[in-house]
């Protein structure tokens, strides 16, 4: 391996792995990681593209300001190449888009601007709209504009796709990739290039529920409807104008649900961990797959890392709380309990722990209020309150046990209570301790109960 001048220098070149546990029916399927760029997504490589086209075409130079409203990855492309070449960056950013993505943005010097995920393009917070108008209003700024910008699926044409084949050539070939479309530049890309190179290879759309394409592809109408989706980077509700679908004859519209639990199931068998968006890709690869009756090579996209999601898919009471993850319904209280005591899930104190482990325990787990158990028996509860008024005036007394700050004057309420008798608890501001005899269930607070309701509509 090269030694590397710049952090630029690993951009592309991303390796492919074949599939060994999963089943692809008579298929061979391959994943390419893009989750390896050292952004952590695919949109490096148009982050490039896009800047040192323009510094060639003199339209920019180091020192100005680019503008661009993102989805999140195209922002860590472009602030990891506008970094290392010496530009400012301001982002437009949705407000659904994973902290992760937001905190690494700042972190790498750009400026975020955050905006509304409620409104359709036209209106004036629509991330692309409000970018759009940042830039005019920004002296000498450059609006990168990746939905309407060439140099976006000029990227895939030149660099993706011969890479692409190139690699593959060394499997014996290619029959088919699947692809997500979000500014639509790898589809427009990869199909410029597979025109000239390889025509052979079908070109499969995955696309989120909700999202106006697939449908677009597979009986060509064009709704002027859209539905959110919870996948990010890729699904529109319009077509970018550097849209080419033309070599694109069939597209598979994915569940929120099936894209997140078949891009937990890429890492339980494969140990891939990719983005959401890799399970859209991968849900509908296994279904092209397996309608296959002769072997066919086919590669899927892994767009972005998973590391981004740790705390939505990849979090096991995100995925309740969403509904997206089943427990069996035990028709009480149970039912609403989202860290039970006897899956060892409820965070708790013992009596006799220090305050600031209790402190450091409710930062870390964002809870604040936790149980105080003895063995099994729940002895005490103590909130940010009891806390705050025991250590104020004297931080020393961070380091009494918890014994000293709890409320032991307990109210439980049993199992088999109606869920009406939460409001009264949760009226007087305290949670509600769920108990089965002698036996401690776990706790329930407001926001547990409002998942819950919301659960029941969905
Ligand atoms: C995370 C992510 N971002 C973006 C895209 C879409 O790329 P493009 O903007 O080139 O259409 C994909 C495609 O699968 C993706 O998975």
């Amino acid at each position: 391996m090269p030694i590397h001048d710049s952090v630029l220098e690993l951009i592309a070149d991303t390796p492919i792995v074949k599939a060994r546990r999963l089943d692809a029916g008579v298929c061979e399927l391959y994943f390419k990681l893009e989750s390896q760029n050292p952004g952590g997504s695919i949109k490096d490589r148009i982050g490039l593209s896009m800047i040192e086209a323009a510094e060639k075409r003199g339209d920019i130079k180091p020192g100005d300001t680019l503008v661009e409203g993102t989805a999140g990855n195209t922002g860590i492309g472009l602030a990891l190449v506008a970094q290392q070449k010496g530009y400012k960056l301001t982002l437009v950013v949705p407000d659904k888009m994973s902290r992760e993505k937001i905190f690494n943005l700042k972190a790498m010097g750009a400026q975020v601007v955050l905006t509304r995920s409620d409104v359709a393009k036209g209106h004036p917070d629509y991330y692309q709209d409000l970018a759009a108008k940042i830039a005019e209003d920004t002296p000498g700024a450059y609006f990168i504009n990746q939905f309407g910008n060439p140099d976006n699926p000029a990227a895939h044409e030149s660099g993706t796709g011969p890479e692409i084949l190139r690699q593959m050539a060394d499997a014996g070939g290619l029959d088919a990739i699947v692809f997500g479309c979000g500014s639509s530049g790898t589809m427009t890309g990869l199909s410029r290039c597979f025109a000239r190179q390889a025509p052979e290879v079908e070109m499969i759309l995955a696309d989120p529920v909700g999202s106006i394409l697939a449908e677009y592809i597979n009986k060509g109408t064009l709704s002027d409807k859209s539905a959110s989706w919870m996948v990010e980077g890729i699904g529109e509700d319009f077509l970018p104008s550097i849209s080419d679908f033309s070599r694109v004859k069939k597209a598979y519209a994915i569940s929120d649900k099936e894209s997140f639990l078949t891009a937990r199931e890429l890492l339980e068998k494969e140990g891939i961990l990719g983005g959401s968006s890799t399970g859209t890709l991968l849900a509908a690869a296994l279904k092209y797959c397996r309608e296959q009756t002769v072997p066919k090579k086919v590669l899927v996209l892994v767009c972005d890392t998973g590391n981004k999601y740790l705390s939505k898919l990849y979090n096991d009471y995100w995925m309740l709380d969403n509904g997206f993850l089943e427990r069996q319904p035990r028709g009480d209280l149970r039912d609403l309990i989202l860290r039970p005591y006897s899956q060892r899930d409820t965070v708790v104190l013992a009596p006799t722990d220090l305050l600031v482990t209790a402190y450091q325990r409710m930062k870390l787990y964002e809870i604040s209020q936790l149980p105080v158990m003895d063995g099994d028996r729940i002895v005490g509860i103590l909130d940010e309150s009891d806390l705050l008024l025991h250590v104020y005036g004297d931080e020393e007394r961070f380091r009494d046990p918890v014994s000293t700050a709890m409320a032991s004057k307990l109210e439980v309420m049993d199992v088999k209570s109606p869920i009406e008798a939460l409001l009264p608890v949760f009226d007087r501001g305290q949670v509600a301790i769920v108990v089965d005899g002698e036996r401690f269930l776990g706790l329930i607070t407001r926001i547990d109960l409002l998942n819950y309701l919301r659960r029941r509509v969905q």
